[in-house]
């Protein structure tokens, strides 16, 4: 989609479509200037509508013979209470309103209300994904017109730099929701591999993927008892991306990547939707569309290290017993009390590894607990940080990114839980507080001081309804944030 601005309003703009945000109770000025350039019909349909700014709601009207033809008008609410994921809401409501037809967008909304640049963007991005709709396993997919330009009016040129980082972030979100929706006969471990070695050509990236073998060189053998009991091979996926310049910051991302869970001999049953656990790759497909999206920008000064333990959890005559106890890479040994807390196990073992590149900072993806879900739900991540700087980084990052994150706490007199009768530790804590015990677990296979984090994504990366800009299915959660990061944009 190609992007640009113009400094004009849409009192003078051509073009095919034109959406305007307004405020709640603040008509005046959008009404005059529709008048003017549309004529008294345009008041007139917002009385007869009754549309007064309320987040929600929008009017459509349709210009014959004008230029635009249509013009969209979409509430953003109270300006006291405005965030900037309102206007992506108000703007993905608009798009959707623009299906069907082709050509040139025009957006208007009150960028001033936030820094230009981050309003314009986060626009932006929510109309460009609320367009796409993943049809790749249709027999016979439904054709969708889309406009093809998007221009965002009154405003200046001197936001060049961040325009061009819409369309990469957009594709990276894309590729993890590609990834996360794909069926787990489709995507595998090798799959996910294979989108590594297809980031690293294309964008000329380092790649080392890791087989079963150089992962039991390595004494892997928490991550290896998680896939023992698949067919599938594992693939320990090392994609690394640097800087021309000589980077100044080493960060490391890791993504929890089990294609399938089925939860092992603890079998999934129930109401625990097994069958949606293909999206249990959500961390690694984060970190992948991250790569992809950082790898077109090509942030200067910095060196990304994205890691991820891939394989599926699975049953055969090889999986892992309840009651199993397993060695990881740092030595400390572990009891499966419960074979379905498996990404804690893959995990560690690649928390060990990134540990051992000296990262200046490490940062962990996972739809790791439904406890986390029944704490923060569909829309809002947890997580955990063992450092204040980076869990405000990270924050700020995903407020800018319009992804909705909430710190949680890690009190060290959890840890009791996870305390076993025969090994250094078991893998499962009490019910109670499961969401933290996961993160404690996890902090254990770090070295002592690096700056680490820690996101739970099990309810944000997959959305049941329709949202605007995430449409039902997968959401692509966590690259916006990640790049943000990358690139300091906090
Ligand atoms: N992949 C699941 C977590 C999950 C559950 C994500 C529901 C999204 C929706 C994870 O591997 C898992 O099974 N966790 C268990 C842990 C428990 C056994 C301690 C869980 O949350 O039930
Ligand atoms: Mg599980
Ligand atoms: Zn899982």
């Amino acid at each position: 989609m190609k992007i640009s601005v113009n400094a004009g309003t849409a009192d003078k703009w051509s073009g095919d479509l034109l959406i305007i945000g307004i405020l709640e109770g603040q008509l005046d000025n959008p009404l005059n200037l529709l008048e003017e350039r549309f004529g008294k019909q345009s008041k007139d349909c917002f009385e007869r509508n009754k549309f007064s700014g309320k987040k929600n709601e929008s009017l459509t009207f349709h210009l014959l013979d004008r230029n635009p033809e249509k013009v969209i008008c979409v509430g953003l609410g109270k300006p006291e209470e405005l965030l900037l994921t309102d206007f992506q809401k108000a703007a993905a409501l608009g798009a959707r309103s623009s299906l069907g037809s082709a050509g040139k967008l025009g957006v208007l909304f009150p960028w001033d209300l936030f820094r230009t640049e981050e309003a314009a963007a986060a626009v932006a991005e929510a109309i460009r994904l609320s367009f796409f709709k993943d049809q790749r396993f249709r027999g016979k997919p439904d054709v969708q017109t889309t406009p093809d330009e998007l221009v965002l009016l009154g405003i200046s040129d001197s936001i060049s730099p961040v325009l061009e980082t819409i369309n990469p972030i957009c594709s990276g979100v894309e590729l993890a929701r590609e990834l996360v929706g794909a069926p787990p006969n489709e995507l595998t471990p090798a799959g996910l591999a294979q989108t590594a070695t297809k980031i690293a050509q294309q964008f000329g990236l380092d790649l080392k993927v890791l087989e079963k073998e150089d992962c039991e060189k390595l004494g892997m053998g928490a991550y290896l008892a998680v896939s023992q009991g698949s067919d599938l091979a594992p693939k320990f996926i090392h994609l690394t991306y640097k800087s021309k310049s000589k980077p100044k910051r080493k960060l490391a991302i890791i993504g929890k990547g089990l294609t399938f869970d089925s939860g092992g001999y603890n079998l999934k049953v129930g109401a625990s939707q097994i069958e949606l656990m293909k999206f249990d790759m959500g961390g690694s497909a984060a970190a992948l569309g991250a790569a992809r999206a950082i790898s077109e920008l090509r942030p200067s000064d910095v060196e990304v290290h994205f890691i991820v333990a891939a394989c599926e959890n699975m049953i055969n005559g090889s999986a892992v017993h309840p009651g199993d106890i397993i060695k990881a890479s740092n030595g400390k040994t572990i009891e499966i009390n419960n074979t379905d807390a498996e990404g804690r196990l893959t995990l560690a073992d690649a928390l060990v590894y990134a540990c051992k590149l000296k990262p200046d900072s490490i940062v962990d993806l996972a739809t790791l607990t439904g406890a986390c879900v029944i704490a923060l739900g569909d829309e809002i991540a947890g997580l955990w940080s063992n450092n204040d700087r980076l869990a405000q980084d990270l924050i700020s990052s995903a407020r800018n990114a319009g992804e909705e994150i909430w710190r949680m706490p890690m009190p060290n007199s959890y840890k009791d839980g996870l305390k076993s009768m025969f090994a250094d530790l078991k893998n499962t804590g009490p019910r109670a507080g499961g969401s933290i015990t996961a993160a404690l677990f996890l902090e254990e296979f770090l070295e002592e001081s690096t700056p680490w984090a820690h996101i739970d994504i099990a309810g944000t990366v997959w959305s049941d309804k329709d949202k605007g800009v995430n449409p039902a299915g997968a959401t692509g959660y966590g690259v916006r944030t990640l790049v943000k990061w990358v690139t300091q944009q906090n």
